[in-house]
């Protein structure tokens, strides 16, 4: 899937115009941890303003923080073998492997408009009559079948007939549910025999849901503003058994042979591709689609649409199509030639063609993007550059790019369960960059691994809350979407690039490269992973790598590197990184004592010119307390050194305050000796060690002062880390300590402003050649000017909004603008203003401009109007599931909200779980 709620904990508030979505488990994770971070960095207002003032000094921290982050979470047992042992009841729920499915046919026909209903069996719309028949395999002899079956209505009885002998008696019996589980078990007459086939059949009915899960409706106005009805499926995670009675896990891979039945005036697509259309009736036709091998249950796609769309038959012969609502055409070239270029650049890249004769993608109103095999479905504004503002270029290719890297990572090789999801989410987002770089080398993508994915993920990761990425997944609903969280996506992604630098990405790509073929059409679990990397790099680096990367993906956070130098050598020690004080819960596959092999690579100030990309390296192993090395021989002594080249390894560094100092200097003298991932690592390293007051808060101040002007990565990341003070602004019991931070945050900020302003077709974190062509980013400066109290922004956005209050019958405001508008307008306005956007998020047809609406309500101070907004939001006849997930992490953002979240939270627990 691609990446769901993203949220970055330095950025602003009400920035979100849509692009949530998480589970109930991930919904209060995230609002408690917000508050928890709120009310640290109000703890922290005692004495930043302070050092901000007082050059060089470190400041004493308030008595209940300071050896908080110091703890040892765990104590410092020596490090145990990692056991991959599951807790004992981890299988249950799960499907015995006594018959496996070989090959599906199944038979769909959607009812979207009333005048289909009179042909449907439940005699209602947006439901769907079917049928289904499975191949299976005995394995094991047995006279009951297991199988998934959810909101499914069965009509007759099920037949179960033996394929593979004559005696073509029925031996079905009886079936029951286990409604827990969602299973369906059927009782046979006799037992079945080993490596014989039998055939299962049911014809049935099912919903037409409306959570976006399993087979579902979804619509758009057409030119003449007539409503219009597709469905569409998104099946994972495990909601293919709303759509037919399967074995609905991931090893559970079989051929599938589709039939769709529609309209005559729709079409169909499917996994596959059409090889067959006929018309049935003077209503229905039926379209038949080749038959795909190999698909575990979520990656099946079904869909019934009206769509127009346009192709190209790629360099080795593959059909690409970009489907979409026929008005919106004129917007698919730009997908097309991604998809197509990247698509044929990872055939190469990966050694392994990808292996269906077509590849759909399609734009559907919804907010998905999920890479189906054959059949990509995206949210429309993903797939179509240009339709909404928020999302340029680099956006939209990022999407599709992540999209395809799954038809290897995910669709050939699949993980054997959602325990090893990370294999999946991980490579996708690792391959982001590299399919990027290939259609757009002017972002730099490479130079950007560090601050858009590895930093992210180093900052949740030190909260401690977010399971291993390799932690123990229970067969229910809840557990396995909670493992789509943002530590797959993004930790996966930074352990895989770690990997690359420690093994050289000839042998990194050559061992992914194998792994692809041995375990192609199979599954794969991270043991599979090990081996063929460890396998490429037997007559190279040797590593072992299991034993390395267990340590980094069974255990949760990450170390925290000290480094101590006398003379020419170094002793360097780790512990593990925590943002806040708490006991590290153990994850259920062992831990090993929160030690890591840490591939600790280093430059140093009279090093050779190349190396950075030839960096110094030495192993910390779990074992040793000290590791000691000494610096080359060419290393003068009052050089500075430098930890973690180019930021490509998973910790950060501290070192002896005289490398901080000779840093400091260099950095203010000429910091363009240092990489431009390391000039930005400088600034984020040494703001976390300062929040959990490992160092001065002097040091990052005097590196944000120096660095701030170097670069746009550098200007942002002094940005970005200084929207986590700017956090404080609004709380009023800091109202003493605000005009300090203020000043210094607009100062940062002000130069930025001044040179993007409003300007709308600015892109801030692009080089300078792209900056006209994409029309925004997710880094929104114009919102954090206004955060941060600039006059002219706030004056700017509020008469805007005044503007818009006294004539809503045109929008002049533009796009990108719409959120900070909005929300400045909501924040410095009083009730009028409230009142004013709650009717337009209530009687507003356009869902962006209704998600922007929705968040922007947040933003108010006022806690009495945000405790009603909250209530209010309770009403499903107005409020979606997504709009509830919107507005209640957009008031726990907000400083002034976040207790009125919590408590709301807490108090309504049983309404919002079971929504
Ligand atoms: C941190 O946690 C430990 C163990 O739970 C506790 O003893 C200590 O008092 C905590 N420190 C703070 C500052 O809360
Ligand atoms: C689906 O089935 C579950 C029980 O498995 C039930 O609670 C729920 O109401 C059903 N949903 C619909 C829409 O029928
Ligand atoms: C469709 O609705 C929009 C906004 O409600 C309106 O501006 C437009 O004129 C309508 N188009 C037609 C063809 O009625
Ligand atoms: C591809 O597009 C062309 C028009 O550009 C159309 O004639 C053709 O039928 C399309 N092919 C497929 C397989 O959709
Ligand atoms: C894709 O876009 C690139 C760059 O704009 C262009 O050079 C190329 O011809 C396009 N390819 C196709 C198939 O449209
Ligand atoms: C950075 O730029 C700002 C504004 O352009 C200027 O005021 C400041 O002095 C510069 N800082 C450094 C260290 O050059």
């Amino acid at each position: 899937m691609g990446r769901r709620g993203e949220f970055n904990l330095e950025e602003e508030p009400g920035r979100k115009g849509n692009g949530i979505y998480c589970s109930q488990g991930v919904l209060v994770f995230t609002v408690l941890t917000v508050c928890v971070l709120i009310a640290a960095t109000s703890l922290m207002t005692y004495y930043i303003p302070l050092s901000l003032k007082d050059d060089g000094v470190a400041t004493k921290a308030p008595a209940a923080w300071t050896d908080a982050p110091t703890n040892k979470p765990m104590a410092t047992d020596p490090p145990a073998e990692p056991t991959t042992t599951p807790p004992s009841d981890l299988m249950r729920g799960r499907l015995p492997k006594t018959v496996l499915p070989r090959r599906y046919e199944v038979n769909l026909r959607p009812f979207l408009y009333d005048d289909d209903v009179p042909d449907s069996k439940m005699g209602e719309r947006f439901t769907f009559d079917g049928w289904v028949r499975i191949k299976v395999e005995c394995i094991e002899p047995r006279d009951e079948i297991t199988l998934h079956s959810k909101n499914i209505t069965i009509h007759g009885m099920p037949t179960v007939l033996s394929v593979s002998t004559l005696d073509k008696t029925d031996l079905f019996e009886s079936y029951k549910m286990v409604e827990e589980y969602a299973f369906m078990i059927l009782k046979l007459k006799q037992m079945m025999k080993p490596h014989q086939e039998y055939d299962i059949y049911m014809q049935y009915s099912g919903i037409l849901g409306d959570d976006e899960a399993g087979f579902y409706p979804d619509m758009y106005l057409d030119r003449f503003n007539n409503t219009r009805y597709i469905a569409t499926t998104q099946m994972e995670g495990p909601y293919a058994r709303r759509v037919l009675p399967c074995f609905d896990e991931p090893t559970f891979k079989a051929s599938y042979d589709v039939q769709l039945e529609h309209r005559n005036d729709m079409q169909a697509l499917s996994n596959g591709i059409e090889t067959k259309h006929i018309r049935l009736d003077g209503h229905w036709s039926r379209t038949y689609f080749e038959r795909v091998p190999s698909v575990p249950t979520y990656l099946l796609a079904f869909v019934v649409h009206d769509f127009s769309s346009i192709n190209v038959t790629n360099a080795n012969g593959c059909l690409i199509r970009v489907w979409c609502q026929p008005d919106l055409i004129h917007l698919a070239p730009y997908a097309l030639n991604v998809s197509d270029r990247v698509q044929t650049y990872f055939d190469d890249y990966l050694g392994s063609e990808y292996p269906l004769a077509k590849l759909d993608h399609i734009a559907v109103p919804s907010e998905v993007a999920m890479e189906n095999w054959g059949l990509i479905i995206y949210e429309d504004s993903y797939l179509l550059y240009g339709l909404q503002a928020l999302y340029g270029e680099a956006y939209c290719s990022e999407t599709i790019t992540h999209e395809l890297a799954h038809m290897w990572f995910g669709n050939l090789v699949t993980m054997e369960w959602w325990d090893d999801l990370w294999l999946n989410e991980g490579f996708a987002t690792y391959m982001e960059h590299i399919g990027v770089d290939h259609v757009h080398p002017e972002f730099n993508k490479f130079q950007s691994f560090y601050n858009d994915i590895t930093e992210g993920a180093l900052a949740i990761d030190s909260l401690g809350t977010f399971p291993a990425i390799r932690a123990p997944v229970y067969a229910d609903d809840d557990d396995i979407s909670n493992a789509f969280s943002f530590v797959t996506y993004y930790k996966g992604g930074s352990l895989l690039y770690m990997m690359e630098h420690f093994l050289t990405i000839e042998v990194f790509n050559q061992g992914v490269k194998n792994y692809l073929k041995e375990r192609a059409y199979k599954n794969a679990n991270a043991e599979h992973l090990w081996h063929e990397l460890t396998y490429a790099d037997r007559d190279v680096g040797k590593h072992d790598v299991k034993k390395i990367m267990d340590t980094w993906t069974l255990q949760r956070g990450y170390p925290l590197i000290t480094l101590t130098r006398t003379g020419n050598s170094i002793v360097a020690t780790q512990r593990i990184f925590l943002q806040i004080n708490k006991t590290i819960e153990d994850d259920g596959f062992g831990d090993l004592g929160y030690k890591w092999y840490v591939p600790l690579t280093y430059v140093y100030e009279s090093g050779p010119g190349d190396q950075y990309e030839k960096p110094q390296q030495v192993w910390m192993e779990p074992s040793d307390d000290y590791t000691y090395f000494d610096l080359p021989d060419d290393a003068k002594a009052d050089d500075w050194y430098l930890a973690n080249a180019k930021m490509t390894g998973f910790y950060r560094v501290n070192y002896e305050d005289d490398n901080w100092q000779r840093l400091l200097d260099q950095a203010a003298m000429d910091p363009d000796v240092f990489s431009e991932e390391n000039k930005v690592g400088l600034i984020k390293d040494s703001f976390n060690l300062a929040k959990t007051e490992v160092v001065p808060m002097s040091y990052y101040r005097s590196f944000s002062e120096s660095l701030r002007n170097n670069s746009r990565r550098t200007r942002r990341a002094a940005v970005s880390t200084s929207s986590y003070f700017a956090k404080m602004l609004d709380t009023k019991t800091n109202i003493k300590r605000r005009s300090a931070v203020q000043t210094y945050a607009q100062s940062l900020v002000e130069p930025l402003y001044m040179e993007s302003g409003w300007d709308e077709s600015f892109v801030p974190d692009l080089p300078a050649a792209s900056v006209r062509r994409g029309k925004s980013s997710r880094f929104d400066i114009t919102s954090i000017a206004c955060r941060y109290g600039n006059r002219h922004c706030i004056t700017k956005a509020t008469d805007m909004y005044k503007e818009y209050m006294n004539d809503p019958t045109y929008n002049t405001i533009p796009d990108n603008f719409r959120t900070t508008v909005y929300c400045n307008g909501i924040r410095f306005g009083g009730e009028s203003e409230w009142d004013f956007a709650f009717d337009m998020l209530r009687t507003g047809d356009d869902r962006h401009e209704r998600a922007r609406w929705a968040s922007a309500l947040t933003c108010s101070v006022d806690a009495s109007l945000l405790q009603s907004y909250l209530q209010l939001m309770m009403d499903s006849t107005t409020f979606s599931r997504r709009d509830v997930e919107l507005i209640l992490m957009g008031v726990a953002e907000n400083p002034d909200g976040c207790a009125v979240a919590w408590d709301f939270l807490r108090d309504n627990w049983d309404a919002i779980s079971t929504m």
